[in-house]
């Protein structure tokens, strides 16, 4: 299995691989301070909800590291936590990583700063460390719902590159290829951006792992036909009655899926569970950039003029959703109840 290093800090520099480049490219983007990890986050040189809670934490620390010989360097770390935590709206587990640095550097207010700053530096690195970890319990539970020979669809990129490590749906895809199920994989291209095209594409490449790009739009005619067993997505935030955002177009899938009875699976550490909320529209979905939909590559693919609407990411209602994996275990109806214990 190849090592993909989505994310590494050393020497007080954070290293990504940079997803915009990919696969053409093969780059790492060197974070030295707080303000570029906060560019490295909006401009999606690292995206996905895990990856981006672990990079925004190592953000805190490069902030602490900034401010350490500093006047107030607790109000200046909260305006860093502040800054940081808006690098993107949807994904919670960004508001979970900054929440608990927050609560880290709060409770230990009274020790000597550079004392801290180690501390601040070993929770970024727990952060990270417990992701891949719970990326491999999440497999283990997630290949129990995979039968021999399956043909499993997924969309957008929900891998090593958008996590810490592993991967969730493709974490779960993973494990069923490497304990011998013979699996096979549709990858949705994942219009606008493409991370189906350029990074799911690239790691089940990087894997051997037996597959096909799709257009997004061949899904419904596969689905209809009989040709999929299972469809694995990741999420950006689950609302405690299971409401759950993701990857635009991920709304769309689960209602095919559930009109031709497709088990409809969302694979997702629960640190993207958002206690606070109880249904999805309290979530706020991120609109981007029109250049995503009107170019390709910097290429204009649509006429000077047109007006475009591009949200980021949907809600699939808990109604369509047939189980959510976790490495807790698989979170099954009713939701709202089962969720809520494990809080
Ligand atoms: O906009 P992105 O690329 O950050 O969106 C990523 C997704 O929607 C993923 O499916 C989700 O974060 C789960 S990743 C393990």
């Amino acid at each position: 299995m190849m090592e993909i290093k989505t994310i590494e800090f050393k020497d007080d520099i954070l290293y990504l691989i940079d997803q915009r480049k990919l696969p053409g490219i093969y780059e790492i983007f060197q974070c030295n301070d707080y303000k570029e990890i906060e560019f490295a986050i909006r401009d999606m040189v690292v995206r996905g909800a895990p990856a981006i809670g672990a990079t925004a934490a190592y953000g805190v620390v490069l902030a602490a590291k900034e401010f350490l010989k500093e006047d107030e360097f607790f109000k200046k770390m909260e305006e860093a936590l502040v800054f940081l935590g808006n690098s993107r709206p949807t994904a919670v587990n960004l508001m979970w990583a900054i929440k608990r640095m927050r609560v880290l550097i709060e409770s230990n207010k009274n020790i000597p700063l550079d004392e801290l700053y180690k501390r601040i530096k070993k929770e970024a690195d727990n952060i990270l460390d417990e992701d891949i970890e719970t990326n491999k319990v999440m497999a283990k539970y997630g290949n129990e719902v995979i039968k021999e020979n399956a043909a499993i669809l997924t969309h957008c990129n929900t891998g090593a590159l958008a996590t810490a490590g592993y991967g969730t749906a493709l974490g779960v895809i993973r494990e069923a290829h490497y304990t011998g199920k013979n699996i096979f994989v549709y990858a949705d291209e994942t219009r606008p951006r493409l991370q189906g095209g350029r990074l799911t594409a690239w790691e089940l490449v990087q894997e051997g792992i037996p597959s096909k790009l799709i257009a997004d739009n061949v899904a419904a005619t596969l689905i209809r036909d009989g040709k999929i067993d299972v469809i694995l997505v990741g999420a950006d935030r689950i609302a405690t009655n299971g409401d759950t955002a993701n990857k635009i177009g991920t709304f769309m899938l689960s209602v095919i899926a559930k009109t031709y009875n497709v088990p409809f699976y969302i694979v997702a550490p629960t640190t993207t569970i958002d206690f606070d909320i109880e249904t999805g529209k309290e979530i706020e979905i991120e609109e981007r950039d029109i250049s995503e939909v009107t170019h390709i590559d910097g290429i204009r693919i649509a006429p000077e003029g047109i007006d475009v609407y591009n949200p980021a990411f949907d809600v699939t209602p808990w109604e369509n959703i047939t189980g959510i994996i976790t490495e807790k275990g698989i979170i099954r109806l009713p939701y709202k109840e089962n969720i809520m214990k494990l809080k």
